[in-house]
């Protein structure tokens, strides 16, 4: 352990790691990709272990440990928990075993939803394991005099990012079943799960115009610039950065599929 802080102290130019349960951290990492461009990255998605949102406690938090070791052991300098189910069972315990470290989180964006005007309805889209956690209900409690809250599991969709379904028919189909028994009452959806952006525009087409939707990977990656900058950890680099990618399913169209969903549009 004092070996990687030291080496953290000696080298800025190291790169920044990522991870998720899978590929949905990916949505994560655009955003920082697009707010800290010459940064280099590296991203390690667990699809083997995938999902951990129906996972027991304890064993989310084993994975979550072993993939931020993992990635300090590759030399990243800072960790980003994209994953909103790894942060809200772990993240806690992340900060006291590495003090030093610059390490941000992720979870659901109902700050933004709920003071939207008027007392709106706020749909959470999240994994079983966020919307029965302490964080989220401390979350929750936060903000439910500002706006009805309805928390919504959705057990079964980040398998079809997973799988690298993002348009098909069937997800389509999926979609609308699981929203269609809210979308007549609500204002806003918050998508606190980094899988579900890249599912985004279906949300979106079934919603309609007049609901807004949420999603905390900007700020995620907003805050970990600061978090960098302040720790003096930004890269002098100018040019733009590399993005590596790692899997712990160990194959070639893993990877591929990593690097479709960062570029995709
Ligand atoms: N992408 C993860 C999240 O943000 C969860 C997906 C899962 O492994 O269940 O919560």
């Amino acid at each position: 352990m004092e070996e990687i802080k030291q080496n953290l102290a000696a080298d800025r130019n190291q790169p920044v790691g990522v991870f998720d349960s899978g590929l949905g951290g990916i949505s994560v990492l655009r955003e920082l990709y697009k707010v800290m461009p010459e940064e280099n990255y590296i991203y390690f998605g667990d699809s083997v272990n995938a999902p951990y949102g129906t996972k027991p406690l304890e064993e989310i938090r084993r994975l979550t440990i072993t993939n931020v070791d993992f990635l300090l052991r590759q030399g990243a300098k800072g960790i980003v928990v994209a994953c909103n189910t790894a942060t809200a069972a772990a993240v806690r315990i992340l900060r006291s075993m590495y003090p030093d470290i610059p390490l941000v989180g992720i979870e659901p964006a109902l700050k933004p939803a709920a003071l939207q005007p008027g007392h709106p309805t706020v749909l959470v889209m999240a994994t079983p394991m966020t919307i029965e956690g302490e964080k989220y209900k401390a979350l929750m409690a936060r903000y439910e005099q500002k706006a009805d809250i309805i928390g919504l599991p959705c057990p079964g969709l980040m398998e079809f990012v997973e799988a690298g379904n993002t348009q098909g028919e069937d997800l389509k189909r999926f979609l609308e079943e699981l929203l269609s028994p809210y979308l007549r009452e609500i204002d806003s959806i918050v998508l606190g799960c980094t899988h579900y952006p890249f599912v985004r525009r279906i949300i979106e087409e079934l919603a309609g115009e007049r609901v807004r939707i949420f999603d905390g990977g900007n700020g995620t990656a907003r805050e970990m610039c600061r978090r960098l900058t302040e720790a003096g950890l930004r890269t002098s680099r100018t040019e733009p950065g590399t993005v590596k990618f790692e899997n712990s399913l160990v194959k070639e169209e893993e990877i591929e599929l990593s690097r479709t969903l960062f570029q995709k549009k």
